[in-house]
């Protein structure tokens, strides 16, 4: 059984990745360093002691990616690789079109052509638009998405979709990640952003180690608890273990499957502060600010389809995630680089 994980030196697909080297699936990562470093891979080994395969390779460029399906005995697809920041999408919709959408149709050409049946992609909780209720269910209304990065989400779960009617033998899962924060308890792999982070845990960790004076409160009038906006977060290691769980439940030969992996519980800006500094014993200055357009007040999953279909349940909580954040900013100042 080899492992397709394309984005596999991102955030989430590097942690991916060692959850499933240690658990003895062989992988091979396609990556372009558009959102990554080749430093990465030297960190996959130090934690695993294992090297997976890697191809420097676009997943939009079919003739590269043709030759990868050609010589390597592909089995399951994990498919990360995509470009994720909401406000570069609204500046540069085409391109995220583009890239995309156009790497998972040139997965799916390949699929059809190698006769690769299984395929698990990573789909986001924005495709469920501005909601309507919480928490969010996998049969909820989606759509509405008020940015071009959400749009591709949905458009490529509607092509996997038509792709399922198509191909009837083929096994999809559609994960839908709700706010993956966190890294691995080594320190030695996490999130990089580049440049001023968009996302609140690389904001709150960049404040910590002082390249930051203060984190941005994005309003306190939202109706929630504490009146700043409420996610769900996920430790990115229970992510990765969800997608093991979704490899597993494709042996079943469900066809197309959809599931939420958060962890069912919503937590505000405030909270997350506060949760952070007790982890850490650091003091973290905020000020409260205007609300950031597009954002809703609560967001977060409901988690018993998962935990019933494929025993998905996470193990880690927001102070673990908290700790784990600190322990990777702390031992890597500047991220992958040095
Ligand atoms: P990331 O940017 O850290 O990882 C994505 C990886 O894909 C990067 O290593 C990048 O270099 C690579 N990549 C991008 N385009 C590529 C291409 N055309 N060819 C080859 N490689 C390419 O992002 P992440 O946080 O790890 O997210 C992984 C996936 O999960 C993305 O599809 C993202 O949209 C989705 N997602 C992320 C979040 C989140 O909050 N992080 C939430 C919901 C969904
Ligand atoms: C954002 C994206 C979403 C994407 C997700 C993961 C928007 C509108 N939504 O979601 O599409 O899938 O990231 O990449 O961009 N906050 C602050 N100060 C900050 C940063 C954030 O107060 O400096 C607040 C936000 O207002 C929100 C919460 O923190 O209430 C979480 O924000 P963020 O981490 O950006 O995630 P989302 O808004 O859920």
């Amino acid at each position: 059984m080899a492992i397709l994980v394309t984005g596999g030196t991102g955030y989430i697909g590097s942690h991916t990745v060692v959850e499933l080297l240690n658990s003895g699936y062989k992988v091979i990562i396609v990556d372009n360093y558009t959102n990554s470093k080749p430093e990465v891979l030297n960190r996959i080994y130090q934690i695993t002691n294992k090297k997976p395969k890697f191809y420097e390779v676009d997943v939009c460029d079919l003739d590269k990616m043709e030759q990868i399906f050609a010589k390597e005995k592909i089995t399951d697809i994990i498919h990360f690789a995509g470009l994720k920041s909401v406000a570069e999408s609204v500046e540069k919709p085409q391109l995220y079109f583009d890239n995309n959408i156009g790497g998972s149709k040139v997965l799916l050409e390949l699929m059809d052509k190698y006769d690769v049946k299984n395929i698990v992609f990573s789909s986001s909780a924005t495709v469920y638009g501005i909601p309507e209720h919480v928490p969010l269910k996998e049969s909820d209304k989606v759509g509405g998405c008020t940015n071009p990065y959400g749009q591709t989400k949905l458009e490529i779960e509607y092509h996997l979709m038509n792709y399922s009617k198509s191909h009837p033998d083929a096994n999809i899962a559609i994960l839908r990640y709700f706010n993956p924060i966190g890294a691995h308890v080594s320190g030695l792999i996490g999130e990089d952003p580049q440049g001023i982070p968009n996302n609140l845990m690389p904001y709150i960790t960049q404040v910590a180690i002082g390249k930051r004076p203060h984190l941005n409160v994005y309003g306190n009038d939202y109706k929630t608890v504490d009146g700043t906006g409420v996610r769900d977060y996920i430790h990115v290691v229970d992510l990765a273990y969800g997608h093991l769980c979704a490899l597993k439940k494709l042996e079943e030969k469900p066809g197309l499957v959809i599931y939420n992996l958060g962890t069912g519980k919503g937590t505000s800006v405030l909270e997350l502060v506060h949760a952070f500094e007790k982890a850490n014993h650091i003091k973290i200055p905020y000020i409260i600010c205007n609300r950031r357009p597009g954002d809703v007040d609560e967001n977060y999953a409901e988690v018993s389809k998962a935990y019933k279909e494929m025993n998905f349940k996470t193990k880690l909580n927001i102070e673990d995630a908290c700790r784990d954040s600190w322990r990777w900013q702390s031992q890597n100042p500047n991220g992958y680089d040095e």
